[in-house]
């Protein structure tokens, strides 16, 4: 689609990001994809979620921070959301950007704020996955995770069926035992290093798929596509995986229609709520996969 790659590039508009965040029409927009500004606000969200029946995680919006001060915030927030749900006695794990906790400042301080995270987490019985960035992220995240499931087996993190190495990485996790959640990738990424085409990225998912059910531990698949889940479902049944092995994880927001389904259907479903005033790129990505919604933007500018 002819619109999707101007609007990944917008995603990193500092510009047009000063632009959307001062106006409420977009602010309200954006809240169809993410449950508020504050904790509160996203504790209040996922407890309804949680009542309806899905599993949450929670996602403090934020990325890319340039000064170690704020890379240490964040961390706290995340620490302090997830001891808070825990006390509200929430099924909910967290999701956190490594980019957020400063590894473009300091991998070392990256580090000391995820394992804070990761010991704060577990205290509380806790997961805590580690989102995918970009590609000049891939190897840093992964050896990281690595290192820090060593000492906090309660760490997953994310694999991306549009880079071409993810078959590696996989069978390199799947060996460790720590928990894959599979997407197809948000990042615009060069065709050396990923596929470009939405047919290769699909099929690259399924042969992905397949690894984590034969091999993998507690696989999430990540996806809106039918086609998708309905081949992870087949590859459930083929392996021999209950229901309560594997999960399904959709974005707030985002086929609502399919979350319920799959719930009344018996599987788990586990829906991931961003939360927080940083929400421009987050927005601005869920606009790029699927341009048709820069329409529903565009009402609400007009509004
Ligand atoms: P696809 O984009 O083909 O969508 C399938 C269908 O879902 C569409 O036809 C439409 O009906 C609906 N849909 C999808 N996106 C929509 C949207 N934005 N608005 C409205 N409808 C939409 N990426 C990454 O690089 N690193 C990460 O760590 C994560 N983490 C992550 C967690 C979870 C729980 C999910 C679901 C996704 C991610 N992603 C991600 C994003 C992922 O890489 C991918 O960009 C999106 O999931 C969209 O791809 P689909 O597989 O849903 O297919």
């Amino acid at each position: 689609m002819i619109l999707r790659q101007p609007l990944r590039y917008l995603s990193r508009c500092k510009n047009f990001e000063r632009f959307l965040k001062v106006n409420p029409w977009a602010r309200r927009a954006a809240s169809r994809f993410v449950a508020g500004e504050s904790r509160d606000e996203a504790l209040r969200v996922a407890a309804e979620l949680n009542r309806e029946g899905f599993k949450v995680t929670l996602d403090y919006l934020g990325e890319e921070v340039t000064r170690s001060e704020e890379a240490r915030l964040a961390a706290e927030e995340q620490a302090a959301a997830v001891e808070a749900a825990a006390v509200a006695k929430l099924d909910l794990g967290l999701s956190v950007k490594l980019s957020h906790l400063g590894v473009l400042i300091d991998e070392g301080l990256a580090e000391e704020n995820l394992r804070m995270i990761c010991q704060r987490a577990a205290a509380a019985g806790r997961f805590v996955r580690v989102d995918m960035e970009g590609s000049n992220l891939t190897s840093g995240t992964l050896a990281m995770v690595q290192r820090v499931h060593e000492d906090l087996p309660v760490i997953g993190t994310v694999i991306q069926s549009a880079l071409k190495r993810s078959s590696a990485d996989i069978e390199t996790l799947n060996r460790r035992g720590i928990s894959v959640r599979l997407v197809k990738g948000a990042y615009l990424e060069p065709s050396d290093l990923a596929f470009q085409r939405r047919e290769e990225i699909t099929l690259y998912f399924m042969r992905l798929t397949e690894s984590l059910f034969r091999d993998g531990y507690r696989p999430a698949i990540a996806t809106h596509e039918d086609l998708l889940i309905d081949y992870a479902i087949d590859m459930a049944f083929i392996y021999g995986r209950a229901p309560e092995e594997f999960e399904f994880q959709m974005l707030y927001g985002i086929r609502r229609d399919l979350q319920e389904k799959l719930r009344d259907q018996g599987y788990r479903v586990r829906i991931y709520l961003p939360y927080g005033s940083d929400w421009y790129g987050y927005f601005m990505r869920r606009l790029a996969e699927r341009p048709a919604n820069l329409w529903f933007l565009l009402r609400h500018l007009r509004n």
